[in-house]
């Protein structure tokens, strides 16, 4: 049988770009950017991007094409059988964990469009705060609509590569642009929305330090999507002619874009009411809503529909980010048991769900899901994001850096020699050396090694 591809280049870019874009552009990046230097974080994580997060994120996306396989398949291809194998093992095992959680999250703001439709956070800040905590402590809403979402997926992704992903993106990521530009010019018109800008875009390079730099590499290996094999499973949808090199530039600079639009969405707004904003989700579910309330006083249906809007984009980001983790755990199973694409959807759709409502039973606090005092939520979270994608980053650099046979990756980079690049040299560097001892920098300080 023929292996599933996209069928444009629109839709690749899309389909890739729409698992980057996700919840990390939004709560992370802006008050990343905001607390460390403005826009000398901003010029850092661009530097970041493009000379450590780009190469990493092509070294994937070789593995992927070559291999024409899900994340596990390619990289045993590749490794022979060999040890090496384990990568893409542990890409699609992280790829489950990830999405347990992030459906949880991407379920509150299905919850919170209703709640911003119906009004019910038109209230004092300590309403929203009581709303927001009896929401997330409920035993079966939040479960229920992370199910949901996990649902949601699974009904795109079941439909197939082009017909289901490529379609859906092709669908939601301009409609996501859309309410971005949207919301953006509503929160810049805001009085003293200005204060705001020049937070954001104000270089303070005194604010720059050597925790700011990993930092910044950090965020944009989480914000990449990197480490995991997301990008290498859709690379393998990928057809012989596209350029990856060039896709990934592509990728990179939509990925940052709406961070930084994402900023100026919420600082400008945040300023102009005179609330500073924070990250994670009490900026989303807390301390937005606040803003909305306060920066729209004079007109309450105003404040209404930006909120409808902010918290539809949020679904959108995820649905497009939860759609690229379902296909590593569907091609997966698909292939490497060779089971319908249906049957394999729906094992990934049940353990995700299952996994979804453990995490979110794990914040009513209930005792069984709480590992040495944490809930099973934040231990997910904390394990995926810091420990397994960087380890998955590195290990896929020093593979593909010092494994895969160097006409391999040439291959790949050139196109079979027919794109004239002179950069795969400075590529090849980077994911030799480069890339991995920087990847290291990161993960050792962020447990206070270094
Ligand atoms: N990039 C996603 C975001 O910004 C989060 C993410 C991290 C991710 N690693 C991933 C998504 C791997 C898909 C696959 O929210």
């Amino acid at each position: 049988m023929e292996r599933a591809s996209f069928g444009s280049k629109v839709g690749i870019i899309l389909a890739t770009a729409g698992s980057a874009v996700g919840l990390g552009n939004v709560w992370r990046f802006p008050y990343m950017a905001g607390d460390n230097g403005g826009a000398a974080f901003i010029i850092i994580y661009i530097a970041c991007a493009l000379l450590l997060g780009l190469p990493c994120m092509i070294s994937e996306l070789i593995i992927g094409r070559h291999s024409q396989a899900n994340t596990a398949g390619a990289y045993r291809k590749l490794a022979g059988g060999g040890i090496w194998s384990g990568v893409g093992y542990m890409g699609v095992l992280t790829g489950f964990l990830i999405t347990g959680y992030y459906a949880v999250v991407s379920g509150w703001c299905l919850q919170y469009i209703y709640a911003s439709a119906a009004n019910h956070l038109n209230g004092t800040p300590e309403l929203i705060k009581t709303y927001f905590t009896d929401f997330e402590t409920n035993p079966w809403k939040p479960a229920s609509w992370a199910v949901s979402f996990v649902l949601l997926t699974h009904f795109i992704v079941v439909r197939g590569v082009q017909k289901g992903i490529e379609k859906a993106s092709k669908l939601m990521m301009p409609a996501l642009f859309v309410i971005l530009l949207v919301v953006v010019v509503a929160s810049c018109m805001l009085p003293g929305a200005e204060k705001g800008i020049s937070f954001l875009f104000n270089p303070d390079f005194s604010k720059v330090t050597g925790s700011t730099l990993l930092g910044a590499l950090g965020q944009s290996f989480y914000s990449l999507s990197i480490g995991m094999g997301c990008l290498c499973t859709y690379a393998s949808y990928f057809g012989r002619d596209t350029d990856l090199g060039k896709s990934a530039v592509q990728i990179t600079i939509i990925d940052t874009c709406v961070a930084i639009m994402a900023g100026l969405m919420i600082f400008p707004a945040a300023f102009s009411v005179g609330i500073s904003p924070d990250s994670g989700p009490s900026l989303v579910f807390i301390t937005l809503p606040n803003v909305f309330n306060h920066a729209f006083s004079a007109v309450p249906w105003a404040g209404q529909v930006v909120s409808v809007m902010f918290y539809m984009l949020l679904a959108l980001a995820a649905l497009t980010t939860l759609i690229s983790l379902h296909e590593v755990g569907t091609a997966f199973f698909q292939e490497e048991f060779h089971k319908s694409r249906n049957s394999a959807a729906w094992i990934v759709t049940l353990s995700c769900s299952a996994i979804g409502v453990l995490c979110s039973l794990s914040l009513t606090g209930y005792d069984g899901l709480q590992v040495f005092g944490t809930p099973l939520f934040d231990l997910l979270d904390f394990f995926t994001g810091q420990i397994l994608l960087p380890v998955g980053g590195f290990l896929t650099c020093i593979f593909l850096g010092w494994f895969v046979p160097k006409n391999i990756s040439r291959e790949q980079f050139t196109n079979w020699g027919t794109i004239h690049t002179g950069l795969y040299g400075i590529y090849i560097f980077l994911v030799r050396f480069v890339c991995p001892v920087c990847i290291a920098l990161v993960f050792l300080n962020q447990f206070g090694v270094i």
